[in-house]
Order: C-alpha cells, then sequence, then structure tokens
C-alpha cells in the first residue's frame, strides 16, 4: 500500500508517478512506489490510481463504504479518463477538427485537476481534526483567529451543499499567503497556489453517509482532518514560496 507520505508527495508533485510498461487505453495503472525523484514525469495515459493513505473502516463519520466508493468510482475514474483523454490528445495531428482538441484539452484539465484534488483530499484525511503545528499559528495571523478561519471554511462549504464543487485552503503564491477558495467544479481552482487542506464537496462525498444532509458530512470532515499533513504540505509550499522570491 502507498504510505501516507508517499501519496501526498505524488499527490503535490514532489514525486513522479511510474509508467506502466503494459497500460493500455482500458488497463487502469496499479498503484506503484513512487520514483524518488520526478526525473521523467508520467508518460501519457499512465497516471496511476493511488491507494488510500489511511484505513477507512477507522474515520469518525465517513463509512468505509462511501470512502471505498469515491475511491474507487469517482477518483479511480477521474484517473482513468485522465490516461484516456491523454492517449487521444497524443494522436491530434494539425489536421484535427479544433472542436476535437477544445474538447479535449477541457476533459483533460477537469480530470487532472480531478485527480490532484482528490488526492489531496484523500490525503488530508486520516487524522483527528486536531489543529496544531505551524499551520495552527498561521491561520490565526492570518484570518484573525482559527475559528475565524474555520467559520470561514464551513461557510464556504456550506454554501455549495446540494451541488458540488470543492473548498481548497491554499498558499497562493501570487499573494504568498493562505486563501480559502470554492469552487463548482474541477477545473476551477487558483491557478497559482499549494493546496494544503481541500474538502470534495460533490455529493458523491457524503449522500450514502448523510443523504441531502451536507452539514453532518462536514462536521465529520473536520472530524478527520490529518493537520499533521496539512502542515507538512505548508512547510513545502513555504519552502517554494521562498524559491520564488529569491
Ligand atoms: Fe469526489
Amino acid at each position: 500500500m502507498t504510505s501516507r507520505r508517499e501519496f501526498l508527495e505524488i499527490a503535490s508533485g514532489a514525486v513522479a508517478g511510474v509508467a506502466l510498461a503494459s497500460a493500455g487505453a482500458d488497463a487502469a495503472p496499479k498503484a506503484q512506489p513512487p520514483a524518488k525523484l520526478p526525473a521523467a514525469g508520467v508518460a501519457p495515459g499512465a497516471h496511476p490510481v493511488r491507494d488510500l493513505p489511511f484505513q477507512p473502516a477507522k474515520l469518525t463519520g465517513l463509512s468505509a463504504a462511501m470512502i471505498a466508493s469515491h475511491h474507487a468510482n469517482n477518483y479511480g475514474g477521474a484517473v482513468k479518463n485522465l490516461n484516456k483523454v491523454e492517449l487521444e490528445l497524443a494522436k491530434v495531428t494539425k489536421d484535427t477538427p479544433g472542436f476535437q482538441v477544445s474538447s479535449l484539452r477541457e476533459r483533460e484539465l477537469t480530470y487532472t485537476n480531478s485527480m490532484i484534488l482528490h488526492e489531496h483530499y484523500f490525503g488530508n484525511l486520516g487524522g483527528d481534526g486536531r489543529l496544531a503545528g505551524v499551520i495552527d499559528k498561521r491561520l490565526a495571523a492570518q484570518f484573525g483567529s482559527t475559528a475565524r478561519w474555520e467559520e470561514l471554511f464551513r461557510a464556504t462549504a456550506l454554501s455549495l451543499g446540494g451541488g458540488s464543487g470543492w473548498v481548497i485552503l491554499d498558499l497562493n503564491y501570487a499573494t504568498g499567503d493562505l486563501r480559502i477558495y470554492g469552487t463548482s467544479g474541477h477545473s476551477q481552482s487558483v491557478a497559482f497556489g499549494q493546496p494544503l487542506l481541500v474538502l470534495d464537496m460533490f455529493e458523491h462525498a457524503y449522500a450514502m453517509d448523510h443523504g441531502a444532509a451536507h452539514a453532518k458530512y462536514v462536521d465529520a470532515f473536520f472530524q478527520n482532518i490529518a493537520y499533521g499533513e496539512v502542515d507538512r504540505r505548508l512547510a513545502r509550499a513555504d519552502g517554494a514560496l521562498q524559491a520564488l522570491r529569491a
């Protein structure tokens, strides 16, 4: 099984995936041990479906069945579709009709962001929900208090209830500070940021357990946040920000 650290490194782009020698258009790549360095990136059509970095049965208020379905069908589906789209894009020539190219590019972005955001979402679950570490202090400094930050994050989540979308706490590299973003689709994320904490607000993330009661799902999400991993993402983003400012 992919370790939490490996999963998160892959999710953040710090470690490249491994291309499968036998992956065809319909073959879902198996989870692979990550390469130590992103030397060659990921070959077109070879994105692997990563294992969950936690035991689903150990979560509070989120059933193992729902998490497993979410992981296999929604996240796994996005990865498989991304691989198919990338293989189709590899066939594009100067003679390919523009409407086909634009459609493929749109799907590429949707599935790419869905893959990335799902990997961050699953990666920041499996904890005890206790806010601690550098992220604790940074949230308080940025938003006035951690209670205020949580109020804003929860309000953004609840605003998406009954629909679809993501709530993302980002380190925005353009501003150099922490920002909360709410989006109604996979491809509406801030263009130059590091996701620190990601909440999936698509109905598939909660309806099986909570029906339309999305507020209960948001409560459960907060009980399972792995803030240690959020802290690790922040440390990595701070390092990148320093490099960008150098
Ligand atoms: Fe999802």
